[in-house]
């Protein structure tokens, strides 16, 4: 890994942050890239991405705001071009399961004749303590469009471990790894572990999708954030991603961590409590 300079896009976010610390506690030189860094990397202004690219050997990927969307695809297709044209050798790309936009993006990606590694991931467990889910938990009440479908919640210290693993061994190259949590839970359930560990009174209520997008709107949520969230819980949010798999041992040689352990700690900081 010596002269290599890594480029994290999207290097502020819940898994970006988590590689940048891991690659600065190995001594490697990481870069972290997003609109508010200089140069900056917008996923909506093309000019910025060969300034931001350039002077890199590999990158990891976190797209923006997510595979799902109809122009990530494309927006993969031409950054891996570019990404090739700058001399970048490898791309690590954080995917999703049973997102048809995100099977595009890879083809897109496995296509472009660079080095790739793919971490399809499941929900992240850090979407309760630092997404979109925080603000309903500390309102005491989580209303969401989902049923008793199973979600292996998967912890985005895994994911990081991960890609930086894919960033750092060679023979994670052109691999796909499915990643998620060790047991598949309810959001009923997940709320219930995170109310009893924060000893708080936290109700999970499911609601229509209809009432959902009302609230959304009502609170504000831009239509196109209102759209994804239908797409994910209407129609990826059906069972298909249920099925814990083996990603995180296969890549790392450990299990991964259970929703209860991420609970716990996220717990201890007193997030829940306030
Ligand atoms: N959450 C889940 O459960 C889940 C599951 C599977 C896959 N994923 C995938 O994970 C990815 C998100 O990764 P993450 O959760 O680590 O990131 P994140 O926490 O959502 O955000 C990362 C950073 O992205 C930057 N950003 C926002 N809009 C941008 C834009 N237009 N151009 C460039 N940067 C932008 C923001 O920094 P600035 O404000 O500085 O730009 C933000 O700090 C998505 O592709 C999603 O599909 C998520």
């Amino acid at each position: 890994m010596q002269n290599s300079e890594i480029v994290l896009i999207g290097g502020s976010g819940k898994t970006g942050g988590r590689i940048a610390a891991r690659l600065e506690q190995l001594g490697l030189s990481a870069r972290k890239t997003s609109r508010s860094t200089t140069p900056a990397f917008d996923w909506e202004d093309r000019s910025t991405w060969r300034g931001a690219l350039t002077g890199a050997t590999s990158a990891y990927v976190a797209f923006q705001p997510d595979l799902a969307v109809s122009w990530a695809a494309e927006a993969i297709d031409a950054l891996s071009k570019i990404a090739k044209e700058c001399g970048l050798q490898h791309i690590v790309l954080l995917s999703g399961r049973g997102e048809e936009g995100a099977q595009r993006s890879e083809e897109a990606l496995r296509a472009a004749g660079i080095d790739y590694t793919i971490l399809r991931a499941s929900w992240f467990c850090q979407n309760f303590s630092e997404g979109a889910f925080l603000e309903p938990l500390l309102g005491g009440r989580l209303q969401l469009p989902a049923d008793d479908v199973r979600e292996p919640f998967i912890d985005a210290g895994d994911i990081a471990d991960a890609a930086v693993a894919a960033l750092t061994d060679i023979r994670h190259r052109n691999k796909i790894y499915e990643l998620t949590g060790p047991r598949a839970l309810t959001f009923r359930e997940a709320v219930a572990e995170i109310a009893a560990a924060s000893g708080r009174s936290i109700e999970y209520e499911q609601v229509s999708m209809t009432d959902f997008k009302d609230g959304l709107a009502a609170a504000g949520m831009p239509e196109s954030v209102i759209a994804l969230l239908e797409e994910l819980f209407g129609e990826v949010l059906d069972g298909r991603n249920s099925q814990v798999m083996g990603g995180v041992r296969d890549i790392l040689g450990r299990p991964a961590s259970d929703f209860s352990q991420y609970v716990r700690e996220t717990a201890a900081t007193g997030l829940w409590s306030a």
